[in-house]
C-alpha cells in the first residue's frame, strides 16, 4: 500500500456510517478508516458484510484487498447489516447506495429507502448527526427525495438537528484507492455552515481544494464531469468513424497531433505536462461501466423534466450507442463475415483494473458477435465467471488467454488488459486456426504487430 502525502492528519477521529458497500462505499470506508476514523460499513446483502466483516473485499478493486484486511485488523473498519445501531453510534452517515439507470431515468429507490432507514435510526438519537450524499444523484434529490425522507421518518428537522451533505464521489475505478487518496478537489454542498465543517472534518487529512457550495451546485457538478467526459469519447469516436472511412487516415496518428496543443498539454518549466483527459480523447469501442451511460440518461431526463434542449448530450448518447455496432462492421468490412466464425474475445470488463461489467462495451461486442452468426469463446483475467449469467447460452468460457483462441479464426481483444502485451502470441498463433486479431481498444498499438498475424485496429482507413 503506497504512502500518500497528507497535509496535517486528521484532528478528531470521528466515527463514521457509510451505507452501501459497493465500489464507492467500501472504498471510501476503507481509505477514511486508513486516515484514522473510525468506520462502520452497512449493507443489506449480508454475504457482502460477512466478507468485508472477515477482512476480505467483496470484488475485484486493485490494493482494496489488502486495504480491508489491514483495516478491519486494526479495528478501525467494522462491517453490519444493523443500520440502525451503526447510525445511532456515528456522528456521520454517508449514503453510498446504487442510483441505477431505469428506463432512462435515474432509480431513486435505493436513496430513499436509505435516508429513510436513517431517519428511524436517528428518531431516538438525540445528537447531533450529519448526514451526506456520497451516490451521484440528479439536482435537487438530496434537498427533495433524501431530505423529505429523512424528517419524515425521524420526526426531526435539517437545520439545527441533523446537517444535510452532497459529497459527490470522483473515484474511478481500477484505480479507486488512489484517486480517493489524492483527490483533486473534494465538493461539498451543504445545507448549512454546521454541516459543511462537519464534512470539512471527515477530510481534515487532504490537503486539496476544498469547495463548499449548495446541494444542488453539488449535485450538478459530478453531472458536468461525466458529461464532459462522456463528450470527450463520444466526439474521439465519431472522429474515428470518419478516419475509418478514409484510406490513409489514422486517429491515433490524428489525435496524437491534437493533443499536442498547449491548451490541452501545457509546457511547464520545458517539459510537456500530459493532462490524464488526454486519454479520453482516443478512438475506442465506446464509454461503459457503471456511471457513464446512466449519468448521461438521467441527465438528459433531467432536461427533459425541465423542457430544456441538449441536443449535444443526445448525440454523444447516440454516438456511444451506435459504436460497437460500427466498431463490428469495420471488423467485417476488414476480415469478411463473422457468421460461422470461431472468435476468442480477450476481456469482458469495461475498462481493465475492474471486474464491473455493468455496461460494458465488450459485454455488447460479445452479444452482437453472437447475433451474426459467430462462435465466441470468451477470456476475462477476473470477470469471466460474472459474466455467466449476463451472455447468451451458446457462449463458451476459458480459463485462460490461450485457450479462449484455441481453434479460433479470430482473436478480438474487448478490454485494455495490459496483459495481452505479455501473452505468448506465438503460442497462441500455432494455437488457432487463422491468424488474424482485431484490436477493439487499440490496446496492441504500441507493440510490433504479432509475428505472423495480420493486427487490425480501430481508427484507421487501412
Ligand atoms: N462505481 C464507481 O466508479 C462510481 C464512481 C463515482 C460515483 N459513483 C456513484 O456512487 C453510487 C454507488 O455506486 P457503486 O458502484 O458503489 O454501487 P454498487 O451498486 O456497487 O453498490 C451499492 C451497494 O449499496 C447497497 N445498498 C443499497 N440499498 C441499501 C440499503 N438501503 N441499505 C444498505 N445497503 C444498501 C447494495 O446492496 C450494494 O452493495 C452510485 O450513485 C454511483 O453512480 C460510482
Amino acid at each position: 500500500m503506497p504512502l500518500y502525502s497528507m497535509s496535517a492528519g486528521i484532528r478528531h477521529r470521528m466515527n463514521i456510517s457509510i451505507i452501501g458497500t459497493g465500489y464507492v462505499g467500501l472504498v471510501s470506508g476503507a481509505c477514511l478508516a486508513q486516515l484514522g476514523h473510525k468506520v462502520v460499513c452497512v449493507d443489506q446483502l449480508t454475504a457482502r458484510v460477512v466478507r468485508i466483516a472477515g477482512g476480505n473485499a467483496p470484488f475485484f478493486e486493485p490494493g482494496l484487498e489488502q486495504l480491508v484486511a489491514d483495516t478491519v485488523a486494526s479495528g478501525a473498519l467494522s462491517a453490519t447489516v444493523d443500520l440502525v445501531s451503526a447510525v445511532q453510534q456515528s456522528e456521520i452517515t454517508l449514503i453510498a447506495v446504487g442510483t441505477p439507470d431505469a428506463d432512462g431515468h435515474i432509480d431513486l429507490s435505493q436513496i430513499e429507502a436509505a435516508s429513510a432507514a436513517i431517519g428511524q435510526a436517528l428518531k431516538n438519537k438525540p445528537e447531533y448527526h450529519v448526514v451526506a450524499v456520497k451516490s451521484t444523484v440528479v439536482p435537487g434529490t438530496t434537498d427533495g427525495v433524501v431530505r423529505t425522507a429523512l424528517e419524515h421518518a425521524a420526526g426531526k428537522s435539517v437545520g439545527a438537528e441533523i446537517g444535510l451533505c452532497m459529497n459527490p464521489e470522483f473515484l474511478r475505478e481500477g484505480t479507486a484507492i488512489e484517486d480517493f487518496m489524492t483527490p483533486d478537489r473534494i465538493v461539498i454542498g451543504a445545507s448549512d455552515a454546521n454541516a459543511a465543517s462537519v464534512m470539512q472534518m471527515v477530510y481534515a487529512a487532504f490537503d486539496c481544494p476544498k469547495v463548499v457550495m449548495s446541494l444542488r451546485n453539488a449535485e450538478f457538478t459530478k453531472y458536468a464531469s461525466n458529461a464532459l467526459l462522456a463528450t470527450l469519447i463520444s466526439f474521439s469516436n465519431e472522429l474515428a468513424s470518419l478516419c475509418e472511412q478514409t484510406p490513409g487516415a489514422d486517429a491515433e496518428v490524428v489525435m496524437d497531433g491534437l493533443h499536442l496543443d498547449k491548451r490541452l498539454s501545457p509546457v511547464v518549466d520545458g517539459h510537456r505536462v500530459r493532462p490524464g483527459i488526454l486519454s479520453y480523447l482516443r478512438p475506442s469501442s465506446g464509454y461503459g461501466g457503471s456511471c457513464l451511460p446512466k449519468d448521461v440518461a438521467a441527465l438528459l431526463a433531467y432536461a427533459r423534466g425541465k423542457n430544456v434542449a441538449t441536443p449535444l448530450l443526445e448525440a454523444v448518447a447516440q454516438v456511444n450507442a451506435a459504436r460497437t455496432g460500427a466498431v463490428l462492421d469495420l471488423a467485417e468490412e476488414r476480415i469478411g463475415a463473422f457468421a460461422g466464425q470461431k472468435v476468442g474475445v480477450l476481456g469482458l470488463a469495461f475498462k481493465s483494473g475492474t471486474d464491473d461489467l455493468r455496461h460494458s462495451p465488450a459485454i455488447q461486442l460479445v452479444e452482437q458477435l453472437s447475433d451474426r452468426g459467430a462462435h465466441v469463446t470468451v477470456y476475462d483475467p477476473v470477470a469471466t465467471d460474472l459474466a455467466r449469467p449476463l451472455l447468451n447460452g451458446t457462449v463458451k468460457y476459458a480459463g485462460c488467454a490461450v485457450e479462449a483462441l484455441e481453434g479460433g479464426d479470430v482473436a478480438i481483444i474487448g478490454t485494455a488488459w495490459p496483459e495481452w502485451s505479455e501473452l505468448d502470441w506465438p503460442k497462441i498463433r500455432k494455437a488457432m486456426r487463422g491468424n488474424v486479431i482485431f484490436d477493439a481498444r487499440n490496446s496492441l498499438r504500441t507493440l510490433d504487430p504479432p509475428k505472423d498475424f495480420i493486427l487490425y485496429q480501430i481508427g484507421n482507413g487501412g
